[in-house]
Order: structure tokens, then sequence, then C-alpha cells
């Protein structure tokens, strides 16, 4: 429905070369600024907030978006072993309009038992570690980031939701902040991580061998 509603504002505002204007700023929890005018494109103004266990603090960004950012809800990846990011958008797309305050619940911390690599670079590729998955991340992801002129500039592996995961592969958009677009998007079930590896029970092949050759030895005692 709000979709539709963006999409018919969208061609009203093409059909009369109007842009929307949005507050763009970044700060701490919070921000506020001055209006500007969106590029075309962009046809929402979103609110969000990025936490990143590699930042100490919590991150506003208030931007002229693709209201595509708000259909993912919260955005959550474990990008290395103890290290994760969250994100969540709220949008509006009416001219000058307000997005709803955007709020990050509180994080599931209880590792699943799944495994993924996971690393994240803001320099091109990234080396993977080994990485726990947390509550419902039962997919692997990895992706890169691209500029406008498709140089790879980022790269990110990890824990994270199959929905969400899906969701990236056909979101042709920047998340966590980053205005380069997420590319190379591929998603694989998580593997379950290997308890310490047991070896097998000493007598589970030697005794029914064991048996026959007891047999064997009976048969030719009688015979
Ligand atoms: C953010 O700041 C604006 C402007 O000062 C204020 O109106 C709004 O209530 C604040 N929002 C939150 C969630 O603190
Ligand atoms: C991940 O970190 C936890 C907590 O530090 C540690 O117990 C666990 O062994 C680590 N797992 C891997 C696969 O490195």
């Amino acid at each position: 429905m709000k979709f539709l509603l963006g999409l018919f504002l969208f061609s009203v505002l093409l059909t009369t070369g109007a842009s929307i204007e949005c507050e763009i700023c970044k700060g701490v929890n919070n921000c506020t600024s001055e209006r500007q005018i969106c590029p075309e494109e962009y046809y929402a103004c979103s609110s969000s907030l990025l936490e990143n266990s590699k930042v100490k603090d919590v991150y506003m960004a208030k931007e002229c978006a693709h209201p595509e950012i708000c259909l993912f809800g919260v955005i959550t990846m474990t990008d290395g072993n103890g290290s994760h990011i969250r994100q969540v958008a709220t949008c509006c797309e009416e001219y000058a309009c307000n997005p709803a305050a955007p709020i990050l619940p509180e994080r599931n911390t209880r590792a699943n038992g799944k495994i993924c690599p996971g690393c994240s670079s803001n320099k091109g590729d990234c080396s993977a570690a080994v990485t726990e998955c947390i509550g419902s991340e039962t997919y692997c992801v990895s992706y890169v980031t691209l500029s406008e002129k498709n140089v790879v500039i980022g790269s990110r592996k990890g824990c994270i939701r199959e929905g969400t995961c899906t969701h990236l592969k056909t979101f042709d958009g920047g998340i966590f902040h980053d205005v380069n677009h997420v590319k190379n998007v591929q998603c694989t079930p998580a593997v379950a991580a290997t308890t310490s590896s047991s070896p097998p029970p000493p007598l589970s092949f030697p005794l029914p061998f064991g048996f026959l050759l007891l047999a064997l030895l009976l048969m030719k005692l009688l015979l």
C-alpha cells in the first residue's frame, strides 16, 4: 500500500518535475538539519539507526532514500566472531514529511549452533574468520559494495536471517549507512558447528568382526 502510494507520488512528482525535501544529517542517537531537495530517484525520507559493535555509539542518519530500505525491518548481521552490525529504518513519502523515530529492539545474543565465515572491510575484500551465528541468523551472506563506477569499495561476510539475505539479492542500494550499493550477494545455509570431534566408539567395528572370527573358530573345532 505504502509502496503503491510511493509509486503514485513518484509518478506525480516525475510529471510535475518536483522532488521531495528531506532532512539530511548524521549524528549520535539523533540529528536534525534543514531540509534539502532530494535527487529525483529518491522519493522517500528515511530516518535510520545504525549499531556497529566496532563503534561505541549508535548513529542516526536522516536522508533521501528509496523506500525499499524500510521493507527490511531490522537488518542484523554477525560479521565476525563476537562482532555484529544492525540497522533499522523508517520512511515517509509525502512532501516534507518526518519519518517516525526508528527503534532498534534489544539484540538476541544467544548463539544458535551455526557458523559462517565472518569479516568486514571498507578497503576491498576481507579475510574471514569462523563466526558463531546468533538468534535467527541461519544463513551465511557475502557481498561487496560497489561505487557508482563499479569499483569494489568494501566487503562483508557473516551470519544473517534468510529473509534479509533473499531481499538483499534484489536490493539496489546501500545498507548500514553506506551510500555504495550492495552487490554480488550470496546466500547459503549456515552449517552446524561441529562439536569437539569425538573418536568413534572403539568396539563398534571390531566387535561383529570378532564374533565372526569366534564363530569360524567354533565351526572349525566342531567339524
Ligand atoms: C531528535 O531531535 C529532534 C529535534 O531536536 C526532536 O524533535 C526529536 O524528538 C528527537 N528524537 C529523539 C528520538 O530523541
Ligand atoms: C567465538 O568467540 C567465543 C567467545 O569469545 C569463543 O568462546 C568461541 O570459541 C569463538 N568461536 C570461534 C569459532 O572462534
